[in-house]
C-alpha cells in the first residue's frame, strides 16, 4: 500500500474522509499526538487499526467525536463527567464513560469492555475532519510499544513506523500539546487518574473540588488496558534523574542547552511538547540514553510516566 502525505486544507480533510468512509485508517493529527483513526462503527475498520499498529487486541481504543452532542449518543456523562467535559473539552481529556447500548460503535473498539473512552480534541484539523467523517477510534499513530508520533514525519518513520501500513497521513506539522491525553475513569465510582497526560491532574482535580483517586495506588482496580509497564520504548536503554551522563550515555537534559534539551527555559508545557522528538532523536544516536530529573508536578507528572514506560524493561 503507497501511503498518501495529505496537506490538511479542504482538499486533504475531504480526501481523508472519503478514505475514512472506505474503512481505510488514516493518520491525523490531533493536539495530543498523532492518531491511527478508522470510523468507529466500522468493525473491519477498526480491525484494520490494530492490524497496522501489531496492537495487542486487548487493548481498546479512545473514541473521537466533534462536540460534546456526539459524546451523548455514544455514552453516559454523569453530573462530575458534565462539568469535566465543560471545563476541558475540546482538549486532552479523555473520559471512560458507561457505553450507551445504542451507541453503534463496534465492540472492537471497547474490547468488548460495557465503558467507552471518548474524547473531543481541540485541534482544528482533528475537529474539521470529525464533522465530515466522526466518530472516529484513534490510538496513538505508532506501531504497538514504540513511541508516539508527534509529527507526521514520526508516523511515516523508516524505522519502524506506519508508511505503506496505511493508507495515508493528514500532516499538519507537529502536535502542539506533545502527550497522549489524561485519562478519567469512575472504575470504583471516584473519579480517578487512570493515565497522566496533556492536562495536568491537578487542574481536573480543581475542577471537581476534590482530588483524583489514583488507580496505580490500588492495586485491586481494574486494570486500565494499555497501562503495560514498558510503553513507548525507544531502542536504547535508559537511565533516568541522570543529573550528568556517565561516559557514551547520550543525555537528555531538562533546562540547560545543549542538543537533546526537553526546554532552554526549565518550562514543562515546552518539555512535554518536545519529549517524544527529543527521545526519537536520542535514540538514533545509537548510545544509552541518560534523562535529567523532571520536575513531577503538572505536566512534569505526564512526562515522568512516560520516561518511566521507556525506561521499563521490555518485554
Ligand atoms: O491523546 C490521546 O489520547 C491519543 C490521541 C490520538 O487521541 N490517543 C491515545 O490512544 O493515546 P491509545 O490507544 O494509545 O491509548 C488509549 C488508552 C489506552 O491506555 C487504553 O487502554 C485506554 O485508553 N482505554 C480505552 N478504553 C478504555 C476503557 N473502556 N477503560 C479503560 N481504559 C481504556
Ligand atoms: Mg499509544
Amino acid at each position: 500500500m503507497r501511503t498518501e502525505r495529505l496537506f490538511p486544507d479542504q482538499t486533504g480533510i475531504a480526501r481523508a474522509a472519503a478514505l475514512l468512509a472506505q474503512g481505510q485508517v488514516v493518520a491525523i493529527p490531533t493536539e495530543t499526538v498523532y492518531g491511527l483513526a478508522g470510523d468507529a462503527r466500522d468493525g473491519l475498520a477498526v480491525a484494520r487499526i490494530y492490524e497496522a499498529k501489531g496492537r495487542p487486541s486487548f487493548n481498546p481504543l479512545i473514541v473521537h467525536v466533534p462536540d460534546l452532542d456526539a459524546a451523548r449518543q455514544i455514552a453516559d456523562l454523569s453530573p462530575q463527567a458534565d462539568i469535566l467535559a465543560a471545563a476541558f473539552w475540546p482538549g486532552a481529556l479523555t473520559l471512560v464513560l458507561p457505553l450507551r447500548a445504542d451507541a453503534g460503535i463496534a465492540s472492537l473498539v471497547t474490547a468488548g469492555l460495557p465503558t467507552v473512552a471518548i474524547r473531543v480534541p481541540a485541534h482544528p484539523v482533528a475537529r474539521a475532519l470529525l464533522r465530515l467523517a466522526g466518530p472516529l477510534a484513534a490510538p496513538s499513530a505508532n506501531a504497538s510499544g514504540r513511541i508516539s508520533p508527534t509529527s507526521a514525519d514520526h508516523v511515516l518513520d523508516p524505522d519502524g513506523g506506519l508508511d505503506g501500513r496505511i493508507a495515508a497521513v493528514l500532516d499538519a506539522g507537529p502536535c502542539p500539546v506533545g502527550l497522549e491525553s489524561t485519562i478519567v475513569g469512575w472504575p470504583g465510582g471516584r473519579a480517578t487518574l487512570l493515565r497522566p497526560g496533556g492536562i495536568p491532574a491537578e487542574a481536573i482535580a480543581a475542577a471537581l473540588g476534590r482530588p483524583l483517586a489514583d488507580h496505580q495506588a490500588d492495586p485491586s482496580a481494574p486494570n486500565a488496558p494499555g497501562q503495560l509497564t514498558s510503553h513507548y520504548a525507544p531502542q536504547a536503554t535508559l537511565r533516568l534523574n541522570a543529573a550528568a551522563p556517565a561516559p557514551g550515555e547520550t543525555h537528555i537534559a531538562f533546562a540547560a542547552p545543549g542538543p537533546f534539551t526537553l526546554s532552554d527555559t526549565g518550562d514543562l508545557t515546552q518539555a512535554a511538547a518536545r519529549l517524544f522528538d527529543t527521545l526519537r532523536r536520542a535514540d538514533r544516536e545509537g548510545r544509552p540514553i541518560a534523562v535529567a530529573p523532571i520536575p513531577n508536578h503538572g505536566l512534569g507528572a505526564a512526562i515522568n510516566d512516560r520516561l518511566r514506560r521507556a525506561a521499563a524493561p521490555r518485554a
